[in-house]
């Protein structure tokens, strides 16, 4: 056991923090305070605080498993241990306690350092590691593991322990995503905490009893959750792990840098892990904002897309055979400005991307807009209204009555729905899901919140418009993709789809988007780019889109490069580049610079940053 201050880890500072956070908050909203000393030191705290919360409050080295700032206490692992003395019974009494599960009383005194609390942490250590198999140098947790980082600060050196461990099968797979190992666990009941507060589906529990207890899907169904991959984070040990990760690396040779999250609107923050060139993992990073600390598990195993063998490396030219072949840069973007050249203005349209970043789709505007000069430039596929959310993801849980049509929330907009679900069994609010506006109108109060998919009719907007202005409802239509409001912000705006995919326009420039697929109408737009007489698409693969390009470039993904996303409540957020483009492929960004610089039009653009800068200036 070291003597010295233990070091923290990240996440024990992070939990620290949330706790501190939520007794400010209390205090300001006025919950009455009580006083007690922790190693000495006064606190006073929010009435509700648990001893372990005013210890990081005192800034006091409490370790703990089964503890998490967001879950309710269960005081499963007993880890959390301190002397705490309190009036018991008419007189002054300290005892051993698990002070995670203990609110904090007025003039209670409380030590975390005596050899005593010491000696009874070494022997719960002790305990958990009685079946716990010594699997570290094969763990994916090890290297990251809270109870490796324990046994070394508070464990015992050897054990007392002869008997033969518990065994079970290992590495079990409880769903596409998760690997269970039940010798590894120590029914913390983080994860199935999680499964019933957090994501509310339910789909991990407790199975058997006493020394037999482990943990696995309910009722041996397979863990199929739009959430599972939050338990992998939160899981204290190496008991439940992701199979996308699974030996790709040691988690100290995983470098990690700070972005946001590209596969919907909400604007999750992550952290993308990756090693040796190869995206390896996503991680949640907490913005209370927004996820807090979750992600959906679109968002934490879907990005698998990067590493594909399927990109696009090199540029295509289709052929006198009308065959797609690889091409070098110049001869791509050559055949592009001729082409730009050649038609009128009016013949050429263009469709921006609600995936790229504000600073591709700002440089795709000024291209076809300033540059070339069309009026023909848009990127909805169904035509929606651009109307601002008018309650944040934050405000969502302070909601008392959540009407939402149409949509399966847990999978459209994941995070916004764990909101609506805290908002619900938290703090008791209604969430009527309709299926039609009409349906919902009927349901709407004054103050409660509507939440609107992007694919309803004009007059559905309207009418929704109309009964949210009249009821003062909060109305929330709730765009798709990771930049759909960047896409507006950047200006790749003023023409409609319909007019671009008419099919009266010679030349289509596609930015990143998939029309083909996508667009409200796919046989029109199959038809529109099937008849243009010369099509560029930018795009990560070969889509049905780009398979009927002229001339196809490959992009850069989110993780190659720099830029920024704005959320569906119009929120800016980093994108930062963490692994260098695949093949031959370039930000498009880079791309449209190139190619405004072939038409004389050139700037220096050194960086997404140099095109923020400019956006922003324009803004005035
Ligand atoms: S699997 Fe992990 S999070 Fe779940 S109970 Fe076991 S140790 Fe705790
Ligand atoms: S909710 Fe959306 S932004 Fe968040 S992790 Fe999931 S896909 Fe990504
Ligand atoms: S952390 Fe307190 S009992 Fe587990």
């Amino acid at each position: 056991m070291a003597d010295e201050k233990r070091e923290q880890t990240p996440q024990e500072k992070a939990d620290a923090a949330k706790a501190v956070a939520d007794q400010d908050k209390a205090a300001a909203a006025g919950v009455e305070l009580v006083n007690l000393v922790v190693d000495g030191a006064p606190v006073a705290v929010p009435k509700g605080t648990l001893v372990i919360e005013a210890a990081f409050r005192a800034g006091s080295d409490v370790p703990y498993f089964c503890y998490h700032p967001r879950l309710t206490s269960v005081g499963a692992c007993r880890m959390c241990l301190a002397s705490v003395e309190l009036e018991m019974f008419g007189q002054r009494r300290a005892s051993i306690m698990a002070t995670c599960t203990i609110p904090c009383s007025e003039g209670m005194v409380v030590k975390t350092q005596t050899p005593e609390v010491k000696k009874a942490q070494n022997g719960i250590l002790e305990l958990l590691l009685a079946n716990h198999p010594l699997d570290c140098p094969i763990c994916d947790r090890g290297g990251e593991c809270p109870l490796q980082n324990m046994t070394i600060s508070y464990g015992p050196p050897t054990s007392r322990y002869t008997e033969e461990k518990r065994h079970y099968p290992k590495a079990k797979p409880i769903s596409d995503y998760v690997v269970l190992d039940r010798e590894r666990c120590i029914t913390c009941m983080r994860c199935t905490r999680f499964a019933d507060e957090i994501a509310g589906d339910g789909k991990l529990d407790l199975i058997n009893r006493g020394a037999q207890t482990e943990i696995g899907p309910f009722m041996g169904a397979s863990f199929d959750s739009n959430f599972s991959g939050n338990t992998i984070e939160i899981c204290p040990v190496g008991a439940l792990t992701s199979r996308q990760f699974r030996f790709k690396g040691r988690p100290w040779e995983v470098k990690s840098v700070d972005s946001v999250c590209s596969k919907c609107g909400n604007g999750c923050n992550i952290a993308v892990g990756h090693r040796l060139g190869e995206l390896v993992r996503i991680n949640a990073r907490t913005n209370e904002e927004i996820n807090e600390e979750w992600t959906c598990d679109r968002g934490k195993f879907g990005h698998a897309y990067v590493n594909s063998e399927e990109r696009l490396t090199t540029p295509l030219i289709r052929d006198m055979d009308g065959k797609l072949q690889p091409a070098s840069w110049d001869a791509a973007l050559t055949k592009i400005v001729e082409a730009l050249k050649h038609y009128k203005p009016e013949q050429i349209g263009g469709i921006g991307s609600t995936r790229a970043t504000l600073e591709d789709n700002y440089l795709f505007a000024k291209l076809l807009k300033g540059a070339i000069g069309t009026a023909h430039v848009g990127h909805q596929m169904h035509p929606y209204p651009l109307i601002p959310m008018q309650t944040s993801i934050a405000e969502l849980e302070s909601a008392k009555k959540i009407i939402s049509v149409g949509m399966k929330l847990e999978d459209d907009q994941p995070i916004v729905y764990l909101r609506v679900h805290k908002a619900r069994s938290k703090k008791g609010a209604s969430w009527v899901q309709a299926a039609t506006v009409a349906e919902a109108i009927e349901s709407l109060s004054e103050g409660a919140v509507l939440l609107l998919p992007h694919t309803l009719s004009e007059a559905d907007y309207a009418a929704a418009q109309a009964a949210c202005a009249e009821k003062s409802a909060k109305l929330n239509i709730l765009l798709p993709d990771a930049n759909s409001w960047g896409a507006v912000k950047a200006g790749v705006t003023g023409g409609e789809l319909a007019q671009i995919l008419s099919g009266n326009l010679k030349m289509l420039y596609i930015l990143g988007s998939d029309p083909v697929v996508r667009y409200h109408d796919p046989a029109k737009a199959r038809e529109a780019v099937a008849k243009a007489e010369f099509v560029v698409v930018q795009e990560l693969f070969l889509t049905e889109t780009a398979k009927l390009a002229s001339v196809v470039l490959p992009a850069a993904s989110f993780a190659e490069k720099d830029g920024t996303f704005v959320n569906i409540e119009g929120r800016e957020q980093k994108i930062k580049q963490a692994i260098a483009p695949r093949g031959d492929s370039r930000p498009d960004w880079r791309i449209l610079a190139d190619l405004l610089a072939r038409l004389g039009k050139a700037q220096p653009y050194f960086s997404a940053r140099d095109i923020y800068r400019e956006w922003e200036k324009a803004q005035g």
